[in-house]
């Protein structure tokens, strides 16, 4: 299992930073500024070195590349990677472009053969909790994209499906000339990736949903029965019958214009002692179950990944009191995950920068400096 550790860090022409090598804790790391100064920009940066891509929803290179860059701009990353578990270090250094992305390890151009070392970072932003409440599209989406993390047969199950769907909704929609043979054929395939991807998705939640409560009193301290429910109209297991089901629904399918049966308008329910969290729990109380379901996924799954993740979190006490986001702080370090948050609070900065191993940061204007 490797535990990688981000020590040496530089990026240059990252939208509004610009820093110089910056010499990281193995533990904690916090970074301090008021509004707009570039915490979550460094946050990003960190986030797409580590993970190949932002954690913000379409972003395109002239929108991370720095404004003031007009001739041949590229982005430069400069790392030093340490793998606490062999002992080794690694210099690390990438190049982002327009059109082309080079990485390079101890030298040597990455490639099919010369893998990224397995390292990922999962970033929490005050966002996250609420975009998971707001609509149920994101929440199939943020299952969709964790379980195909872990699941290789659901991933490919997933997209294939996806295509046949379309291709469904394309053959109904052309009102007089329905081509009942050649639906019959997709709908047979279709059955059988419902089947797939529906048993994955329930063994999946009810893995989450063992570990839940006690990941929710590590972190926060709150003894919660907290769990997900799955809400799906596909209460059959079995691909045959789903392939039934299917083709009964031929006609009210055409009369619509598009597929009303499948795992496709699946949704996720989180439960908070009994009652749905969408709709009755608080929005730190929302918080508090997002963050458990994302430190269950990452402790369930730490072993699929082969990896320690490193953590990220945009803005510590959006939302979270003090005594849980102090709790949350206790709970990453006592993981022992290399930890980097970003606060515009001078006072939980300074908290924060006194715990054993922390080092503070102050971002002004993008320049980050290392504050003794
Ligand atoms: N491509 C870019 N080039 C230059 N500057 C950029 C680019 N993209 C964003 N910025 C600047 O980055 C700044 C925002 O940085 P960031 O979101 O990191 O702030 P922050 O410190 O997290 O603030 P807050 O506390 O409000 O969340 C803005 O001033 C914005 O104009
Ligand atoms: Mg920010």
């Amino acid at each position: 299992m490797n535990f990688f550790r981000i020590r040496k860090f530089q990026v240059n022409n990252f939208r509004n930073l610009l820093t110089g090598p910056l010499d990281f804790s193995e533990n904690l790391n916090c970074f301090f500024g008021n509004n707009g100064n570039g915490k979550t920009n460094l946050l990003e940066a960190l986030y797409i070195f580590s993970n190949k891509k932002s954690f913000r929803k379409n972003v395109s290179f002239p929108q991370i590349c720095s404004f003031s860059l007009v001739e041949n701009p590229h982005i430069y990353f400069f790392a030093t990677l340490e793998d606490h578990a062999f002992q080794k270090q690694h210099q690390i250094s990438g190049k982002i472009g327009p059109i082309e992305n080079e990485w390079y390890i101890d030298g040597s151009r990455l490639g099919k053969k010369n893998q990224f070392p397995n390292f990922k970072s999962i970033i929490m932003t005050p966002f996250d909790a609420h975009l998971f409440f707001i609509s149920s599209k994101n929440r199939r989406d943020w299952f969709d994209r964790h379980l195909s993390k872990v699941n290789d047969e659901y991933r490919k199950s997933l997209q294939r499906y996806g295509m046949l769907i379309k291709h469904r909704n394309n053959l109904l929609k052309i009102k007089f000339t329905l081509d009942l043979l050649q639906i019959k054929a997709i709908d047979r395939e279709i059955a059988q990736h419902m089947e797939i991807l529906l048993k994955a998705r329930h063994s999946f939640i009810q893995s989450l949903s063992e570990v839940l409560p006690s990941i929710c009193f590590a972190i926060f301290g709150e003894t919660v029965n907290l769990s997900i429910k799955m809400c799906t109209e596909v209460t059959l297991w079995n691909n045959l019958d789903i392939f039934e089901c299917l083709q009964r629904n031929v006609v009210l399918d055409q009369k619509k214009g598009h597929t009303t049966y499948g795992v496709h308008l699946d949704d996720y329910e989180m439960i908070w002692n009994g009652q749905s969290a969408e709709n009755y729990a608080s929005t730190g109380q929302q918080k508090v179950s997002y963050f458990s379901l994302l430190f269950a996924y990452t402790e369930l799954f730490r072993y699929n990944f082969k990896s320690y993740p490193i953590v990220l979190i945009d803005d510590i006490t959006s939302e979270l009191d003090t005594l849980r986001w102090k709790k949350l702080i206790d709970y990453v370090l006592s993981k022992n995950y290399q930890t980097f948050i970003s606060t515009t609070s001078e006072s939980v900065w300074e908290g924060l920068g006194n715990l054993k191993n922390a080092k503070k940061f102050l971002i002004k204007n993008g320049e980050v400096s290392l504050v003794i």
